[in-house]
């Protein structure tokens, strides 16, 4: 197995361009399904997890031509509907082609998505959204296996919780039912709305895109002509290199990003400290004469997001003071802490809420372990203020999400380098 070397510095430097966002490439290409045309998708993020969905696509009978950041495909004669354990069990977000998978061909079977390092992951609110719409579901042996032989009815969806890929599931099977669906406590991340606009932009009605009310005119199973479309930046992405910038204390810029998008990471990087200035698709973070800590609470889009935790949890065990962390969407999305501790992080931990003091100690190079996508980028961010050099072991978790990251932090001055186990 691959792992990272990895040597503490002073200072990085330079841009970093910031590739297409893979939680919104992920949903876009199960939409495919949908698709009675070759779709042609550009700036899509070239990582495991794209991969991992594209072979899946091919097994259930779609053709593609998958060139780097372009991808040309064409799902007419996609004949399976099952999609097998041993893929959805190395990518929970396969879900993602049941909702457009049992619209088209009014049956699915997909292995039920085990639970992963940061908690159960459920998908209750999917099935019951579905069953809403009309479709018959049972669990068998491990798969969701559902039916709607007469197709998909509109139907209102309340979420009890808010879930992205719940509302991008309901979305896409939506497109396809008959009648209009209306889903009320919907998602309304900038991977959701990505999404809701590629639909709409295919020939479907769609309203209240971007807002917690979508409502969705279904074509009664007739197959949507897709325009081509380009994968909006990845918002998390960007603020991981941020947040390289932060923990180093350096001037750095990020391009190819939508600000937009990263409104609440931006004011916690000011709460902080560090300013931050927009010019166009570029963002540049400036060194601080001493880093503020932070309180933080995660929360759905557009609060302060969960998959951004990690990464300021390492910032913060810079700060000069106490930090406080409330993970509020995920059970055990803490599990960088003991690695950060065993790196000389003081971090203690109740329930939900994680307290950093941080330069309480300095950061000591160690061998450490990924546990999860973004809990791997957290350690590589405390390897690059550590003393001596760190070992971050199991980063395949790491490629699922990140394209290039040892290459973009080496052209940043980082001294990071790839071996094998
Ligand atoms: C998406 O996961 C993202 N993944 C996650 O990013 C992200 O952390 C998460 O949204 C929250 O923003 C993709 O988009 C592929 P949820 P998702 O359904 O859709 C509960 C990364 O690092 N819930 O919004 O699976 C759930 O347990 C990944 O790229 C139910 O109870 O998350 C959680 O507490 C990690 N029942 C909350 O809702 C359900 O049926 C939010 O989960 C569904 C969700």
């Amino acid at each position: 197995m691959d792992y990272l070397k990895i040597q503490g510095i002073d200072k990085l430097s330079g841009s970093v361009k910031i590739s297409g966002a893979k939680n919104a490439a992920l949903p876009l290409l199960a939409s495919t399904i949908l698709a009675k045309n070759d779709v042609n998708i550009t700036n899509l993020p070239n990582v495991v997890d794209i991969r991992t969905l594209l072979k899946l696509l091919g097994i259930l009978g779609s053709t593609y031509n998958h060139n780097d950041t372009k991808l040309t495909i064409n799902t007419v004669n996609m004949n399976e509907t099952k999609a097998n354990y041993d893929i959805v069990k190395t990518m929970r977000a396969s879900i993602l082609v049941l909702g457009p998978i049992l619209a088209r061909h009014g049956h699915c079977e997909v292995s039920l998505p085990g639970g992963c390092a940061i908690g159960q992951r459920p998908v209750d609110l999917h099935l019951k959204a579905l069953e809403a719409m009309g479709a018959k579901i049972e669990i068998k042996a491990g798969y969701i296996e559902a039916t709607a032989p007469n197709g998909l009815n509109g139907a209102t969806i309340v979420f009890d919780k808010i879930t992205v890929t719940g509302t991008e599931n309901i979305v896409m099977a939506a497109a396809l039912a008959k009648g209009t669906t209306t889903i009320i406590n919907a998602a309304k991340e900038p991977e959701v709305v990505q999404l809701c606009e590629v639909i709409r932009d295919a020939g479907v009605k769609i309203q209240g895109i971007g807002t917690n009310t979508i409502i969705i005119e279904g074509t009664n199973q007739e197959l949507l002509e897709f325009k081509p479309f380009e994968i909006i930046p990845d918002r998390i992405e960007a603020g991981t290199y941020l947040c390289a910038g932060a923990i180093t204390n350096s001037e750095l810029t990020i391009t190819n990003a939508n600000a937009k998008h990263l409104d609440s990471v931006l004011a916690k990087f000011n709460e902080m400290g560090f300013e931050t200035k927009v010019n166009n698709t570029n963002i540049t973070i400036y060194p601080t004469s001493h880093i503020k800590p932070v309180n933080l609470i995660t929360t759905e889009y557009p609060g302060f997001p969960t998959d951004m935790q990690a990464q300021f949890m390492a910032v913060a065990t810079m700060a000069n003071g106490v930090s406080v962390i409330d993970e509020k969407l995920f059970e055990n999305r803490f599990m960088h802490v003991s690695e950060l501790v065993r790196m000389g992080a003081n971090i203690s931990l109740n329930g939900t809420v994680a307290t950093i003091t941080g330069t309480a100690n300095e950061l000591i190079g160690t061998d450490v372990m990924a546990t999860d996508l973004r809990a791997s980028s957290a350690m590589v961010l405390a390897a690059l203020v550590a003393k001596e050099e760190t070992r971050v072991h199991r980063i395949y978790h790491l490629d699922r999400g990140y394209n290039n990251l040892e290459e973009k932090l080496r052209n940043l001055g980082a001294k990071i380098i790839r071996d094998k186990e």
